[in-house]
Protein backbone atom coordinates (compact mmCIF):
# COMPACT_ATOMS: atom_id res chain seq x y z
CA UNK A 1 0.00 0.00 0.00
CA UNK A 2 1.21 3.57 -0.95
CA UNK A 3 2.17 5.84 2.11
CA UNK A 4 -0.61 8.46 0.80
CA UNK A 5 0.69 11.34 2.63
CA UNK A 6 3.52 11.08 -0.23
CA UNK A 7 1.48 11.70 -3.09
CA UNK A 8 -0.29 14.75 -4.20
CA UNK A 9 -3.08 14.94 -6.07
CA UNK A 10 -4.21 17.50 -8.91
CA UNK A 11 -7.06 18.31 -11.16
CA UNK A 12 -5.14 19.56 -14.02
CA UNK A 13 -1.83 17.44 -14.97
CA UNK A 14 -0.60 20.09 -18.10
CA UNK A 15 -0.90 23.04 -16.33
CA UNK A 16 2.38 24.16 -15.61
CA UNK A 17 4.29 27.53 -15.45
CA UNK A 18 7.96 26.77 -15.17
CA UNK A 19 8.87 30.04 -13.41
CA UNK A 20 6.31 28.96 -10.55
CA UNK A 21 6.01 25.44 -10.92
CA UNK A 22 7.82 23.38 -8.32
CA UNK A 23 9.90 20.68 -9.77
CA UNK A 24 7.61 17.52 -9.63
CA UNK A 25 7.51 13.78 -11.14
CA UNK A 26 3.76 13.25 -12.35
CA UNK A 27 2.76 9.39 -13.05
CA UNK A 28 -0.52 9.03 -14.74
CA UNK A 29 -3.07 7.11 -12.39
CA UNK A 30 -5.88 7.33 -15.11
CA UNK A 31 -7.36 3.74 -16.84
CA UNK A 32 -5.18 2.96 -18.93
CA UNK A 33 -2.27 3.40 -17.35
CA UNK A 34 -2.86 1.84 -14.37
CA UNK A 35 -3.80 -1.41 -16.37
CA UNK A 36 -0.05 -1.19 -17.79
CA UNK A 37 1.43 -1.34 -14.25
CA UNK A 38 1.47 2.61 -13.48
CA UNK A 39 0.06 1.96 -9.24
CA UNK A 40 3.71 0.15 -9.04
CA UNK A 41 5.89 2.71 -11.26
CA UNK A 42 3.97 5.28 -8.75
CA UNK A 43 4.83 2.93 -5.64
CA UNK A 44 8.94 3.10 -6.83
CA UNK A 45 8.89 6.83 -6.93
CA UNK A 46 7.49 7.17 -3.50
CA UNK A 47 10.02 4.50 -2.15
CA UNK A 48 12.82 6.49 -3.92
CA UNK A 49 11.92 10.25 -2.31
CA UNK A 50 14.18 13.07 -4.04
CA UNK A 51 14.44 16.35 -1.99
CA UNK A 52 12.19 19.46 -3.63
CA UNK A 53 10.76 16.75 -5.83
CA UNK A 54 6.79 16.15 -5.43
CA UNK A 55 6.06 12.83 -6.96
CA UNK A 56 2.46 13.55 -7.97
CA UNK A 57 -0.24 10.55 -8.91
CA UNK A 58 -1.54 12.62 -11.83
CA UNK A 59 -4.58 12.41 -14.01
CA UNK A 60 -4.53 11.21 -17.77
CA UNK A 61 -1.77 12.49 -19.41
CA UNK A 62 -3.44 12.52 -23.10
CA UNK A 63 -0.88 9.81 -23.99
CA UNK A 64 -3.21 6.80 -23.23
CA UNK A 65 -1.85 3.52 -24.55
CA UNK A 66 1.62 4.31 -24.26
CA UNK A 67 2.34 4.00 -20.66
CA UNK A 68 2.58 4.17 -18.05
CA UNK A 69 3.42 7.37 -18.59
CA UNK A 70 5.83 9.74 -16.81
CA UNK A 71 5.76 13.55 -17.19
CA UNK A 72 8.98 15.35 -15.09
CA UNK A 73 8.06 18.94 -14.28
CA UNK A 74 8.64 21.99 -15.04
CA UNK A 75 11.75 20.70 -17.76
CA UNK A 76 8.29 19.03 -19.82
CA UNK A 77 10.51 15.59 -20.27
CA UNK A 78 8.49 12.49 -20.36
CA UNK A 79 9.06 9.17 -20.27
CA UNK A 80 6.68 6.14 -21.48
CA UNK A 81 6.26 2.60 -20.87
CA UNK A 82 7.97 3.09 -17.64
CA UNK A 83 8.65 0.09 -15.84
CA UNK A 84 8.73 -0.17 -11.85
CA UNK A 85 12.54 -1.55 -11.71
CA UNK A 86 13.60 1.67 -14.57
CA UNK A 87 12.72 3.73 -11.76
CA UNK A 88 16.02 4.08 -9.67
CA UNK A 89 17.52 4.55 -13.40
CA UNK A 90 15.33 7.62 -13.74
CA UNK A 91 15.54 8.73 -10.23
CA UNK A 92 19.63 8.68 -10.24
CA UNK A 93 20.13 9.71 -13.92
CA UNK A 94 16.88 12.30 -14.36
CA UNK A 95 16.10 13.26 -11.21
CA UNK A 96 19.40 13.44 -8.88
CA UNK A 97 21.89 13.79 -11.81
CA UNK A 98 20.26 16.45 -14.24
CA UNK A 99 20.23 13.90 -17.15
CA UNK A 100 17.75 13.15 -19.85
CA UNK A 101 17.36 8.70 -19.87
CA UNK A 102 17.98 9.05 -23.89
CA UNK A 103 16.31 5.40 -24.45
CA UNK A 104 13.35 5.44 -21.98
CA UNK A 105 12.31 9.15 -23.89
CA UNK A 106 8.50 9.25 -25.48
CA UNK A 107 9.36 9.18 -29.16
CA UNK A 108 6.42 11.40 -29.43
CA UNK A 109 7.65 14.56 -28.06
CA UNK A 110 11.20 13.67 -27.99
CA UNK A 111 11.71 11.84 -31.63
CA UNK A 112 15.74 13.28 -31.96
CA UNK A 113 16.24 11.97 -28.11
S1 LIG B 1 -4.37 6.86 -19.13
FE1 LIG B 1 -2.31 7.49 -18.85
S2 LIG B 1 -2.03 8.94 -20.40
FE2 LIG B 1 -4.14 8.54 -20.49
Amino acid sequence: MLPMSNITQEFNPLATNPVSTPRCVRVCQNRTCKKQGAKEVLAAFVALPVPDVAVIASSCLGQCGNGPMVLIVPEMVWYNRVQPHEVPTLVEKHLIGGQRVQQMLYYRFHPQG
